[in-house]
């Protein structure tokens, strides 16, 4: 049987991206070593972005390795998001440099770029056999503090990493549902434009 949170894609795509889904039900008594974070960071280290700036910046809060860490990026969590997240082994902050380098001009590409260092990182994941959810739900001041970011740098998102776990674990029946319920997109022909945007993308177009 497939799993109901695999893509009922239309088209054949790669199945790490078929099979990629947010989960929040993380194995607790799981660790994740070192060497298979350092391979997340290394997926991370060759996405692409302008200028080559690699605005990214990523701190680790392991739960093994600085369980002191760890408990402070879980305190700078939306309340919602800490009932699932603090059962995650290792917890990320993703900050940007939103300044270029070598001039201090805005670079109004950093979230864009730190984006893509993101998904390639969470790609990585998936073939590592790790699971990855995003968060915008945190406190921004909060986490700037525990995590201590310099000023030029902006934290963006938290992100939950580690073996999958049991939905019974979650103490949210509303989270407890999400983690079967398949998952749901826009048909492309809703976001891709054909030549112009008056004209859909569509299969008899062909
Ligand atoms: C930038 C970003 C912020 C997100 N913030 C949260 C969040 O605060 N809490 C949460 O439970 N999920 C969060 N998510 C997960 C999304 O809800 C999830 O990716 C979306 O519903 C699509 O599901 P899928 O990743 O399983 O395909 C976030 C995802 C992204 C990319």
């Amino acid at each position: 049987m497939t799993h109901p949170k695999h893509a009922a894609a239309d088209h054949d795509v790669l199945d790490l991206i078929r099979k990629r889904w947010s989960p929040r039900a993380f194995d607790a008594t799981r660790p994740v070593s070192r060497a298979e974070i350092w391979r997340l960071f290394e997926a991370a280290r060759w996405a692409p972005s302008s200028r080559n700036e690699q605005p990214w910046r990523f701190v680790v809060a392991d739960r093994n390795h600085s369980p002191e860490a760890h408990e402070a990026l879980v305190g700078a969590l939306g309340p919602f998001n800490q009932t699932w997240a603090s059962a995650a082994p290792v917890l990320i902050l993703a900050a940007v440099q939103f300044t270029v380098e070598e001039t201090g001009e805005t670079n109004r590409l950093a979230y864009y770029d730190a984006g893509q260092a993101v998904a390639f990182l969470t790609l990585q994941a998936q073939s590592q056999g790790l699971g990855i959810r995003q968060m915008e739900g945190f406190d921004h001041a909060a986490a700037r503090r525990v995590c201590r970011i310099p000023d030029a740098f902006e934290p963006v998102v938290v992100i939950a990493a580690g073996y999958l776990g049991s939905p019974e674990t979650l103490t949210v029946e509303k989270h407890r549902a999400a983690e079967v319920t398949p998952r749901r997109r826009r048909p492309i022909a809703d976001f891709v434009f054909d030549g112009t945007w008056d004209t859909t993308m569509s299969s008899e177009s062909n």
